[in-house]
């Protein structure tokens, strides 16, 4: 398992390229079971859930092929991970194994597509995570008013459609955390082949739902509202192929920029839309640090001063939960007293304990956390325990004094592209170390 090795206090200056975002390739990814003709995405990210992803698509019949590199401006622009074809050749296995749900709880979003294209579905079931309980009821619930069927057997869920075809209807997709991400995708997928209409009511907003929703567009199908709390879908009978662009990484922008001011630096962030960036923005600011938005690049520049504030992490437009971690690292050195509150995975917080480690000062009340601000962190042995607690480690480390190690970074390949790679290009201090050597 590799280790990062951080020396701290390195201003981090200069550009970063943000990479396509990886929840909306997830999901995207299995959208290319729902057409037998070619699916071809630009800004595929390369990380160890896509290749997860990639993997499960390809056991249930896409073809994937990544091109070379492509660095020059050729119609849907340049694409420096190759664009991907994706292209179902065969429709017998219908099943997502244990060994990749596992690993990769985003596995459940092959069950809408397969529904509605095959009738059938065998998917495991993600059991908990780091980040606290995950429950897939919404989504099971949502296809089963489209006429879905569900047995639960030695851990899979056997989806089956009795009457050949999905039907659309009216539904309510909220649950007691507020709307589903994955749920309203999964749900507006399975939607897009159902016969007639479905107006999904408490959808989910995020920028993901609204990339999804626009691929399948492409791809014929008839959505309107994606984005909104309120979907329209009017069914159609088949899907064609298209070319789609991934969205820019909200989380990796929203991350770097935190890298920016905890490092006391200035980045130049490309390849972003601030549009969905509005409420770190907005808390960023308030923090002291400054902001500025020229076309698809942000300028990010530190402040003097940290002033604490408070946040809550909400459902899109609301300040996302994926950057809760990484906000409590920078806050853990601000003047005075934040509080951070999470109201989509009360337990996110397993990163307050390795962050005390560090000498930060917060302590956990239920689903809120207390940052008391201290004037220095330091270098620490540190574990990551998922991706952006990962995050929000290293972004501590780089402001940290002395050296700091972090183990069991496979939680942070998972989700940030080449980020040892992107940081020391703006003058980070950091180092990844194999194995065996890492846990010497
Ligand atoms: N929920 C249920 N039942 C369900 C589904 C969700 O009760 O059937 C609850 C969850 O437990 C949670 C809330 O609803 O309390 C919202 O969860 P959501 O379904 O929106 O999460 P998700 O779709 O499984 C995606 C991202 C997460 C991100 C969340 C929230 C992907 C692959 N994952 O998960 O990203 O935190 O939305 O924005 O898109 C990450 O990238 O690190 C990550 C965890």
């Amino acid at each position: 398992m590799d280790s990062f090795i951080i020396r701290g206090g390195a201003r981090l200056k200069g550009k970063i390229e943000i990479s396509g975002s990886k929840n909306s390739a997830l999901p995207i990814l299995a959208v290319g079971l729902m057409t037998d003709e070619k699916v071809t995405l630009h800004g595929v990210p390369r990380l160890s859930d896509i290749d997860s992803m990639l993997k499960l698509v390809g056991e249930l019949g896409c073809h994937v092929y990544r091109h070379e590199p492509r660095t020059k401006t050729v119609g849907d622009g340049p694409d420096l991970n190759g664009p991907l074809d994706l292209e179902l050749r065969d429709e017998k296995t219908s099943e997502a194994r244990y060994d990749i749900v596992k690993t990769m709880r985003a596995s459940i979003c092959v069950l809408g597509p397969l529904l509605a294209k095959r009738g059938r579905a065998i998917v495991s079931i993600p059991g908990g995570c780091a980040i606290g309980d995950r429950p897939v009821d919404l989504h099971t619930r949502g296809l089963e008013k489209l006429g879905a069927e569900f047995r639960y057997e030695n851990g899979n869920i056997v989806g089956s459609v009795p009457k050949g075809r999905l039907k659309g209807t009216r539904m309510y997709l909220g649950g007691a955390q507020g709307p589903t991400v994955l749920g309203t995708i999964n749900v507006m997928c399975a939607a897009a082949l159902a016969e007639g209409e479905t107006v999904l009511v408490g959808a989910a907003c995020e920028p993901e739902v609204t990339d999804c929703g626009n691929l399948l567009n492409k791809m014929g199908a008839k959505i309107t509202g994606h984005g909104s709390p309120e979907i329209r879908i009017e069914g159609v009978d088949k899907l064609h192929g298209a070319e789609h662009r991934i969205i820019p990484d909200r989380i990796e922008c929203g991350t770097f920029m935190i890298a920016a001011a905890i490092s006391n630096g200035e980045l130049e962030l490309k390849n972003c839309n601030l549009d969905h960036l509005i409420a770190v923005v907005d808390r960023l600011e308030e923090v002291g640090v400054k902001i500025e938005r020229q076309n698809g690049t942000i300028f990010v520049n530190a402040s003097r001063r940290i002033n604490p504030i408070e946040m809550t992490t909400q459902p899109y437009p609301g300040f996302p939960t994926d950057i809760q971690a990484q906000l409590m690292a920078y806050l853990a050195i601000g003047d005075g007293m934040s509080v951070i509150t999470e109201r989509i995975f009360p337990d996110r917080f397993l990163h307050v304990g390795e962050l005390n480690r560090m000498g930060a000062r917060i302590r956990k009340e239920g689903p809120t956390a207390i940052v008391h601000g201290v004037q220095q962190l330091q270098g620490a042995a540190v574990m990551a325990s998922d991706l952006r607690a990962s995050a929000a480690l290293v972004l501590a480390a780089l402001a940290a004094k002395g050296t700091t190690r972090i183990d069991r970074v496979y939680h942070i390949d998972r989700g940030y592209e080449k980020i040892e790679q992107k940081l020391a290009a703006v003058g980070a201090d950091i180092e990844r170390v194999k194995g065996e050597r890492a846990v010497a």
